[in-house]
């Protein structure tokens, strides 16, 4: 049977991808930031999945206001690096896992949410910039990421965006089609986006350390607490950019023992840094028992 063993949770800021693509992530501004992620690198690759589902958002690139999904999986055998206006990012292409992917949709399906199944779609820096955080630069033609991913998109740009109580119960039932997989499989869910953030309006660059620690205290030992917090907080205290982090609870609620002091999940990482560009950087790495 397949599991999930881990879950990794970070920012994906796009400036990072560029400081990783310009060679600029030893500069004064850059190295605290890269040093944060010395540990993951490390813990990558001692301790390599057969496949990663990457929750993430997609930022007006493959979906807009022609179509908004609240929850899309990919089940296609690989994606692009998309042009974010820049050109595309000088990252390898992205392999899916359409078996397990299509085995998710159909589980997760029947198990009452409503998944948006995407065969073909370029993948922009909410899903190229934790991998890259995360296993470092690859060349992009003659290099590879680590393993299959299966990108899991979740709508937090367009209201109304799904409650972080969906998304938690979302994650249980992934972990459920998960655990239903006939073949042995070492799967990791990814939580990613947030922290606090604001990139508009009268209160741009908002950023709100006390909230953003404990959030991170609260999704390593209360997650089904923290799934109660309604939208409007994320938005009030996080900016309005920080309704990202309810995609955490997807990953967090995909962990076994979510309930339960004695059953917490083993730290194996926390890091936290402002700023990047205009965002608070959160990383965690939980490890099940
Ligand atoms: C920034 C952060 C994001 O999450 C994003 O999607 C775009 C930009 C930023 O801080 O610049
Ligand atoms: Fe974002």
């Amino acid at each position: 049977m397949a599991r999930i063993t881990s879950s990794v949770y970070t920012s994906h800021v796009p400036a990072i991808g560029a400081a990783m693509d310009l060679g600029k992530t030893q500069e004064p501004y850059w190295q605290p930031l890269f040093q944060g992620y010395e540990f993951s690198r490390q813990w990558m690759k001692d301790n390599k999945p057969d496949v990663i589902i990457l929750v993430f958002n997609d930022h007006a690139t493959a979906f807009d206001l022609d179509c908004i999904p609240t929850f899309a999986i990919g089940t296609g055998a690989e994606y692009q690096p998309a042009d974010e206006g820049w050109g595309p990012r000088p990252v390898p292409k992205v392999y899916g896992h359409p078996e397990l992917a299509s085995h998710i949709a159909q589980s997760v399906i029947q198990q009452d949410f409503d998944l948006t199944i995407v065969n073909k779609m370029d993948v922009d820096h909410g899903l190229t910039v934790p991998l890259s955080l995360m296993c470092g630069e690859q060349d992009p033609q003659t290099g590879s990421w680590p393993c299959p991913v299966i990108p899991f998109a979740v709508n937090v740009v367009q209201y109304p965006v799904p409650s972080g109580q969906r998304c938690f119960n979302l994650g249980r039932a992934i972990r459920k089609a998960v655990e239903s997989f006939d073949e042995d499989l070492n799967v990791q869910i990814w939580g990613t986006g947030g922290m606090s953030h604001q990139l508009q309006g009268a209160r741009a660059g908002l950023i709100n350390k006390e909230w953003d620690n404990r959030f991170l205290d609260l999704l390593i030992e209360n997650p089904s607490g923290l799934a109660q917090i309604p939208h409007i907080e994320y938005v009030r205290e996080a900016g309005s950019e920080g309704i990202e982090l309810v995609m955490w609870l997807i990953a967090r609620g995909a962990m076994s023992d979510v309930d339960g002091p004695a059953l917490l999940p083993k730290v194996a990482h926390r890091f936290y840094h402002v700023p990047a560009s205009n965002t608070a950087v959160g990383h965690l790495i939980l490890e099940n028992r």
